[in-house]
């Protein structure tokens, strides 16, 4: 069998849940999920009532975003994801009030109509574009939680920055990057939320598995061209 060896305090025991895949620690109820609550709470301060806009909404990340807003208060909840079936489930299962395919028209002219009063926080996956976007249809006093930067990964090319950052002056915004590793304490209470969340039946989640190590790298690829909705897993 695959074994790993390592320092006792390396490891933390996993509760097992009646009738859910042990797979779910790995991710809404382990990193990708506590990552998308840090982003959410620690860093945009999110209250009740905010609009909240969240781009590659379909993913690990994104799915754990727009359900956990909503559980927070959040009076509307936008994503953007790559495919009319993703934009489904966005409304259909992941709780997003609005949603729509950046793919189709250009998402800078798109989320002013999704977001007609505007955003007051940002969960940004992608960057660039969406970025841009973003800054755009923020409103005063506005946060915006940078997490990732998928549209710039696999560019060889300097990249572009924002035509819009004056936007944060006039507005007042706040802009702030995180990496999960830093805020590892607000695991206990996240776990504490989730698990409740979960056990009324509130949390909903996809996971794409992919079968064979030796497929590790095909999967990496997928996820980066968006083949996954929820988490890309390699089952060994
Ligand atoms: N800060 C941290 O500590 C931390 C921790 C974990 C993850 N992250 C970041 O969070 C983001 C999401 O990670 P994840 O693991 O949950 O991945 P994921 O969202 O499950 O998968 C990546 C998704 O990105 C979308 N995508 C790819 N190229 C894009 C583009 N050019 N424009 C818009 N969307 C694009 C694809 O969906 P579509 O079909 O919708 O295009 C794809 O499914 C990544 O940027 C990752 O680096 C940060």
């Amino acid at each position: 069998s695959d074994v790993i060896q390592a320092d006792a305090e390396t490891f933390r025991p996993v509760p097992d849940i009646e009738g859910l895949p042990l797979s779910v620690h790995l991710h809404i109820l382990g990193m990708t999920g506590l990552t998308a609550y840090v982003g959410l709470t620690a860093i945009a301060g999110m209250k009740e009532g905010d609009t909240v806009f969240v781009s590659g909404a379909a993913g690990a990340v994104g799915t754990a975003v727009g359900q956990i807003a909503k559980q927070l208060g959040a009076s509307r909840v936008i994503g953007s994801a790559g495919s009319a079936e993703k934009v489904a489930l966005l409304t259909q299962k992941y709780g997003y009030d609005e949603a729509f395919n950046y793919k189709e028209v250009n998402v800078r002219e798109q989320l002013p109509v999704f977001a007609p009063d505007g955003v007051d926080v940002y969960f940004d996956n992608v960057g660039g574009d969406h970025l841009e976007a973003a800054l755009d249809a923020m409103n005063d006093g506005g946060r915006i939680a940078l997490c990732g930067a998928i549209s710039g990964y696999n560019s060889t090319d300097r990249t572009q920055g924002p035509d819009n950052m004056a936007n944060i002056i006039t507005r007042g915004l706040k802009l702030e990057g995180f990496t999960l590793a830093n805020y590892l304490h607000h695991a206990p209470a996240f776990r504490e939320k989730m698990t409740k969340w979960f056990a009324e039946g509130k949390i909903a989640y996809d996971e794409t598995v992919v079968d064979g190590i030796e497929n590790t790298v095909d999967a990496f690829l997928d996820m980066m061209r968006g083949a996954n909705t929820g988490k890309m897993l390699v089952r060994i």
